[in-house]
């Protein structure tokens, strides 16, 4: 997945669907935080994974906090942890817990990336989970991890689903970003939300398949053009053909998994970014069922005015009509 849509993709949500998660995507988990920096090269970080059914899991479950009784559906859970000792001390500074959070912020976006909800906990007790994980007395848990796929809001009670469709809240970027010294807000100049992101169903037909069973990519640009006409209509409200006044200067289709006629196809894309007389898409062909990405495409928009032949600027109003969907 594009890594802009990974961040914006990630959300602490608590209604887990029961499916269970296949055991390579908990692997890829582990691998993305074995590679994250850490101070000296400590590596600190420890990770306990419990599914369901293994031995520890009821008394891990018992170890959650009332609130979190919704991670009870999660198929696995991920104790996060490291011992004081295992980390880098600099000066007064101790860098084992800031090194375990490195590391599972990349736990978390790897899981993102492979279609899963991932949710981390604080709200746990210390004893019982130590206990029910024979962690080791100097061992500091410091987050139990709930991974799953998305349910539907119906999976979680009526309190839950309330914490799940409240607003994102989060402070300006003033607040925690300086210019120069202290307390001197960064301006900032990017909307404040994670970009949208325009996602429509891109039903199969049999002719998209060809002598290899697959959708080749000369079809999968196709299929992006479908989406971005429908952009262009849904977003920018273009409804001819004579409407559209930019060529196609550039494309860019990477080919990751085979789409069969079988599978689910879903596209999803934003705009990365507006230039003076340009602008570009980047899109993926998704299995929205598991995250899947089959594809991935970018394409370069150069504002052409036909009846002159020639390049033109990108028309004032475009950038405030696109700008909730511009991702980096
Ligand atoms: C260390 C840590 C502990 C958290 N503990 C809990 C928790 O016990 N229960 C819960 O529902 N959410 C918990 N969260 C999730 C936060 O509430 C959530 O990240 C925050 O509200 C922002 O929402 P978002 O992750 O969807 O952007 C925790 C997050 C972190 C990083």
């Amino acid at each position: 997945m594009d890594f802009s849509r990974v961040i914006a993709a990630r959300r602490s949500l608590r209604a887990f669907s029961e499916r269970p998660v296949e055991p390579e995507k908990i692997e890829r988990m582990i691998e993305a935080a074995r590679w994250s920096p850490s101070c000296a090269n400590r590596q600190p970080w420890r990770f306990v994974i419990v599914e369901k059914g293994d031995p520890a899991r009821a008394a891990l479950e018992e170890a959650l906090g009332r609130g979190n009784a919704w991670a009870k559906r999660a198929p696995v859970l991920i104790a996060a942890g490291a011992r004081k000792a295992d980390g880098a001390v600099v000066e007064s500074r101790e860098y084992f817990l800031h090194d375990t959070g490195l590391a599972t912020m990349s736990l978390l976006l790897r899981g993102v990336d492979q279609g899963l909800l991932v949710h981390p906990m604080a709200g746990w007790g210390e004893g019982p989970l130590k206990a029910a994980l024979s962690l080791p007395d100097d061992f500091s848990p410091i987050s139990v991890i709930a991974v799953g796929y998305a349910g539907k809001p119906e999976d979680a009670d009526e309190e839950t689903r309330r914490k799940d469709e409240a607003p994102r809240v989060r402070k300006g970027t003033g607040e925690i970003a300086f210019r120069g010294r202290f307390g001197e807000p960064l301006d900032a100049s990017l909307p404040s939300a994670p970009a949208k992101v325009f996602e429509t169903d891109i039903p199969l037909r049999f002719g998209d398949i060809d002598a290899m069973g697959h959708v080749n990519n000369a079809v999968a640009m196709t299929l992006f053009e479908l989406g971005r006409a429908k952009f262009c209509a849904e977003v920018l409200g273009i409804r001819t053909v004579e409407e559209y006044d930019w060529i196609l200067a550039e494309a860019t289709v990477r080919y990751r998994l085979p789409i069969l006629l079988q599978d689910q196809v879903r596209l999803r894309m934003h705009i990365t970014d507006v230039a003076r007389s340009s602008f570009r898409f980047r899109a993926e062909l998704f299995d929205p069922r598991d995250g899947r990405v089959f594809t991935e495409a970018e394409t370069v928009q150069v504002m052409y005015d036909y009846e002159q032949g020639r390049v033109k600027h990108v028309p004032p109003g475009f950038l405030e009509t696109v700008r909730d969907y511009i991702g980096g």
